[in-house]
């Protein structure tokens, strides 16, 4: 069996530490062999594609980009021009060990990061009510996690609004195309704010379908109806309709906002 020690050592797995990394900071935007959800599959990346390229674009993809480098910027008009994040810590050491575990996983017949777990029922009117609860945190996320409200607000939050910490995720549905990048990324959100909370209190499977489901309710609500591929340009067009709307909206909501907390501010000082 020498010979195979001899050889690259492919068929060893690569250390878990490894496919933690991945798992926390990549999978949300990557499968290998899944398909493309905000960033694209990387399965079979080291055959297309070399490696001192993909040092020079993980140090700093948008760096890249910028320069006009022809395959990240072709790559970046791909993926309807969201740039990849420029992560923290990226050294020449993560990087290698990030680029062998893509290449044994491609080599496997499912890898671990061939997609999501979540199911693939159809969403329903109960969903919809469910995500509504737990973002307005009327019920409680299973393991823990703040409620969505308290940084983001959505068309048809009612009340104060939401926080404004995160954006508004009126058209977030729309934006990430639709349920699978949306509920990849819920599922281990690659947020520098939501990352460190939502790591340690993940969300259930049940929780991101009924999230995914309310926040394509409200994408609908805003006018943005989810588009897939070809018709890309229609949701820029439609997007900025409905980012004309939401100032609109804002405009009207803030007033809203003013004329309930003044008689709310009185009533505490009386
Ligand atoms: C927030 C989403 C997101 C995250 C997180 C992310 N990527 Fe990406 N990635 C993208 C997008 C989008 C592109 C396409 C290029 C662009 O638009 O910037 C891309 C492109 C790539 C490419 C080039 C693919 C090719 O075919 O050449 C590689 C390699 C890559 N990412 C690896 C990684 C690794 C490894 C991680 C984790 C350390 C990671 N990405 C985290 C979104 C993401
Ligand atoms: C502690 C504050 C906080 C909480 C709680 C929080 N988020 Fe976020 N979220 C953010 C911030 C800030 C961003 C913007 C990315 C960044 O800067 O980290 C963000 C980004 C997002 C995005 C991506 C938006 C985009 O346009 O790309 C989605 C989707 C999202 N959050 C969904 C949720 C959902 C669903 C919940 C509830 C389960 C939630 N967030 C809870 C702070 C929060």
């Amino acid at each position: 069996m020498a010979f195979l020690a001899a050889g690259p050592l492919r068929s060893q797995a690569p250390p878990s530490d490894v496919y933690d990394d991945f798992r926390n900071n990549c999978a949300s935007c990557h499968t290998i062999g899944g398909g493309p959800l905000t960033g694209p599959d990387l399965k079979g990346l080291t055959e297309r594609t070399d490696r001192a390229w993909l040092h020079r674009f993980l140090s700093d993809p948008k760096a890249l980009i910028d320069a006009g480098d022809p395959r990240a910027a072709q790559l970046f008009q791909e993926f309807r021009g969201s740039y990849m994040p420029t992560l923290p810590g990226m050294t020449a050491e993560r990087i290698d060990a990030l680029i062998d575990l893509i290449e044994y996983e491609s080599g496997l017949e499912k890898s671990a990061f061939a997609g999501m777990r979540l199911p693939e029922r159809p969403l329903t009117e109960a969903d919809v009510l469910r995500g509504q609860a737990l973002f307005l945190g009327d019920q409680p996320l299973a393991r823990g996690g703040p409620a969505c409200l308290h940084c983001h607000s959505t068309v048809s939050v009612p009340g104060f609004g939401g926080g404004r910490l995160g954006p508004d995720l009126s058209t977030v549905y729309a934006r990430m195309e639709g349920r699978k990048a949306l509920g990849a990324w819920l599922m281990a959100p690659p947020s520098p704010v939501m990352a460190p909370v939502f790591q340690r209190h993940p969300l259930e499977e049940e929780e991101v379908l009924g999230l995914v489901a309310f926040l394509q309710e409200e994408s609908r609500r805003a006018g943005v109806e989810p588009v897939q591929g070809r018709e890309v340009d229609l949701l820029l067009a439609g997007s900025s309709l409905a980012a004309l709307v939401l100032v609109a909206f804002d405009f009207l909501w803030r007033r809203r906002y003013r004329a309930t907390r003044r008689p709310l501010l009185e009533s505490t000082r009386r």
